[in-house]
């Protein structure tokens, strides 16, 4: 365990701020101040960079969050699994965006599109505009 005495340079709080800098570089760990600073600059820029790829998956779709947006918001009319038809609606697996987009935004269709259903039942719930690309990767 950690002796003190030994580490003449060692200027971290204590033996815990030690052993973690023991586990991370497996070295003797005698830094000064200006170290602990150097790892709270690389944290700081790998956590921005973890954020930053969240929001590239974001602009490119989210599978688990479109689930989550499904369940929430769809499963009230089709089914729990998309590829059959619920007690409302029918089966939507393999919706494109497109068309995901006209019916959740505005309840129509796009240009040219041959609805399954002749209905018009499902409603428009425009608030959900920030999930098109969720629900289009869930559903695809
Ligand atoms: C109130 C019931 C209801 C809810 C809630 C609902 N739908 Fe629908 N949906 C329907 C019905 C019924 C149809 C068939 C057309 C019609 O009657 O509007 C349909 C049609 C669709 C279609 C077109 C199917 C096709 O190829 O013709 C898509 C895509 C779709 N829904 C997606 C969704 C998504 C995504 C959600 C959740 C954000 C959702 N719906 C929520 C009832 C619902």
């Amino acid at each position: 365990m950690y002796e003190r005495g030994s580490e003449t340079n060692f200027s971290g709080d204590g033996p815990e701020y030690y052993d973690r800098c023991k586990l991370l570089f497996n070295s003797n760990c005698q830094f000064s101040e200006k170290y602990p600073m150097r790892f709270v600059t690389f944290a700081v820029i790998f956590a921005v960079a973890l954020i930053a790829a969240g929001h590239l998956a974001l602009a490119a779709g989210d599978a688990a969050k479109g689930k989550q947006v499904y369940t929430i918001n769809c499963i009230a009319c089709h089914n729990m699994d998309p590829g059959k038809a619920g007690a409302i609606g029918p089966a939507i697996k393999g919706s494109s965006q497109a068309l995901i987009m006209a019916r959740v935004l505005s309840a129509t269709y796009p240009k040219g599109y041959k609805p399954k259903r002749p209905t018009k039942m499902m409603p428009p719930m425009p608030h959900l505009k920030a999930n098109i690309a969720d629900l289009a990767a869930f559903l695809k």
